[in-house]
């Protein structure tokens, strides 16, 4: 018998939504065009940005600290809030990813907003979770989220600010959102674009409400797509959960 074997990607890749990039800005030689289909910042880092990268770029056949504790530090010190609530990920995405792998098992259910993200569809199809897509409307957008959850229900995706229509939900109707889901699902709340919203919108909801984790990211405001940074704000049992679905680095 030969020791080969076919080898095939698992089931749930064959139905798995594609990626489809962002297109990518016209080269027509004025240079006026501006990329923002992938909602990257337009500007390139700031100097101080520059200068922290062109000294580390000696370090850069070393594997990382584990859980990026030095940022993971900072972080915590700015935002007041504990280490242990923080979780630093390749960009809010990888954390995506993470949390997926950490919570949600096939035959879960993941409800979101459409339009939507489109690492949503991808991540949960490749957990071979159905996505229950619920249109985002907004008069209704917090009863007809709560209305698609079920006893199949284990995460629940709040885009705030929304991509791709850059509305919000105000934090009370978020607090009864919140509410309403209670203890039947994670309530996962994708801060990408909070720091363009007022300070006020952002709250430490995972203190009263263990079930919700934050997700941020480094590549909208701050403009470091490319370094592929994020962080999630949540409970510590979940920040604990998230470190176990992370690649050991040594
Ligand atoms: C709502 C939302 N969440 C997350 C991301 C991805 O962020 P990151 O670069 O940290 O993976 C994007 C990027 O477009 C986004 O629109």
């Amino acid at each position: 018998m030969s020791t080969v074997q076919r080898v095939d990607p698992v089931a749930a890749l064959r139905s798995v939504r594609r990626y489809v990039a962002g297109r990518s800005a016209p080269v027509d030689g004025s240079g006026t065009a501006v990329k923002l289909s992938s909602n990257e910042l337009a500007f390139g880092p700031m100097p101080s940005v520059e200068r922290a990268l062109t000294e580390a770029i000696g370090d850069i056949n070393r594997y990382p600290l584990p859980r990026a504790e030095e940022l993971q530090a900072i972080l915590a010190s700015t935002l007041g809030v504990d280490v242990t609530e923080v979780a630093v990920g390749a960009g809010s995405s990888g954390l995506l990813w993470q949390l997926m792998a950490a919570f949600v098992a096939p035959g879960d259910r993941v409800v979101a907003h459409v339009p939507n993200f489109e690492a949503y569809p991808i991540a949960a199809g490749l957990a071979s979770a159905p996505l229950v897509e619920v249109p985002l409307r907004l008069a209704q957008r917090r009863r007809a989220l709560i209305a698609a959850v079920d006893d199949r229900t284990k995460l629940v995706v709040v885009t705030n600010p929304h991509n791709p229509t850059g509305t919000m939900i105000d934090p009370a109707s978020l607090g009864r959102l919140i509410d309403a889901v209670g203890d039947r699902a994670l309530v996962l709340l994708d801060e990408a674009y909070i720091e363009f919203a007022r300070p006020s919108e952002q709250r430490r909801w995972w203190r009263d409400h263990p079930n919700v984790v934050v997700l941020r990211t480094f590549s909208k405001a701050y403009g470091l797509a490319a370094l592929r940074v994020g962080y999630a704000l949540a409970d510590p049992a979940v920040v604990a959960a998230l470190g176990l679905t992370r690649r050991r680095s040594r």
